[in-house]
């Protein structure tokens, strides 16, 4: 059986590692105390704060997947990779400590009242209904859809890889579902039918990767906060249950958002099938994988304990905050 068309060009849509920005390489060799007052100066400019770790985080987790484009992820340099550790738990650190403003969670102690906060969380909080997408499906134009459209694709690009990375630590229903989830990424083992591959659709042509790893230089800190938090909380064993809390709350969104993307794209006529099939599929797939993560929520055995229960939640309210805080900044940026 013979490979489809654009499955031949490498994925992501990256070039190979070009080198560290200057910024983070002074920041990798500088000593730990002075990395720690250079964040504590930047907190005083939000703007700069958020740039800062966004742009570097950015650097630094994408390169637990792998990619090419990644420091260290083709050679062997290990006092490269140990700094390179080192800054990112510091900057992590520095994301959920002082950046990040999720609300309060509340205290519940079974997996069933957990499971009913996260649905109603679903139903109601700032991100599903941003006025991001209403401003999508009414007033945006041709051009600043496509913009969004580019926008998602590299934001959706590894999803594969972080639900692959999802799995990792969890048990019993919460893996099944995981798994499931995963397996539906794989597009359940046919190349055509991965969600990837509906991207690579979007790009078309050898010509489409070559514009879009053209452009990768001027995506904008904001656009990857979702990315990082959630590479952050999949990462590191002690944030696993806030990676499934995370996770339920962006597949929450995609259907009730991607929704009211396909109304702009219809509206500005934007009818290719190979530009629309990504968010079409995902508006009958995501409210089916956003139930089964709060179902195994509900069903898991062994029954997680309290603080365990706490961190779901907690994730998910990342989620929210961060979710929220990228559409703020994007719907500014498009608007202009
Ligand atoms: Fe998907
Ligand atoms: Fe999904």
């Amino acid at each position: 059986m013979s490979a489809p068309p654009l499955q031949d060009l490498y994925w992501p849509p990256v070039r190979p590692f070009e080198g560290l920005a200057p910024e983070l390489a002074r920041f990798l060799s500088a000593p730990a105390d002075a990395q720690a007052e250079r964040l504590a100066r930047l907190r005083t400019d939000p703007e700069a704060h958020g740039r800062f770790l966004h742009e570097h985080l950015a650097t630094l987790t994408s390169r637990s997947l792998g990619y090419r484009d990644g420091p260290a992820t083709l050679t062997r340099d290990d006092d490269l990779e140990i700094a390179l550790f080192a800054a990112r738990t510091r900057l992590e650190r520095e994301l959920f400590d002082a950046w990040a403003t999720p609300a309060p969670v509340p205290e519940l102690h079974t997996q069933e009242a957990a499971a009913d906060h996260l649905d109603a969380l679903a139903a109601d909080n700032s991100g599903v209904s941003h006025p991001l997408f209403h401003y999508l499906a009414r007033d945006a134009t041709r051009d600043r859809i496509e913009y969004f459209v580019r926008c998602e694709l590299i934001r959706n690009e590894v999803v594969d890889d972080e639900v692959a990375l999802l799995v990792v630590g969890l048990q019993g229903k919460q893996k099944a579902v995981a798994a499931a989830n995963l397996w539906d990424e794989c597009g359940r083992g046919r190349l055509e039918n991965f969600h990837t591959y509906w991207l690579r659709r979007q790009l078309g042509s050898a010509d489409g990767w070559e514009e879009l790893a053209r452009y990768r230089r001027e995506h904008p800190w904001y656009a990857k906060i979702t990315s990082n938090l959630f590479t952050a909380l999949l990462t590191r064993p002690s944030r696993t249950q806030a990676a499934y809390g995370c996770f339920f709350v962006f597949e929450s969104w995609v259907e009730p958002h991607f929704r009211l993307l396909l109304e702009g794209m219809d509206r500005v006529g934007l009818h290719d099938e190979d530009m629309r099939l990504y968010f079409t599929a995902h508006t009958r797939i995501d409210p089916r994988h956003s139930q089964e993560l709060s179902d195994g929520l509900r069903a898991q055995r062994p029954r997680l304990s309290p603080a365990e229960l706490c961190q779901v939640l907690r994730g998910a309210h990342l989620a929210v905050d961060a979710g929220t805080r990228q559409y703020d900044r994007l719907l500014r940026h498009l608007e202009r």
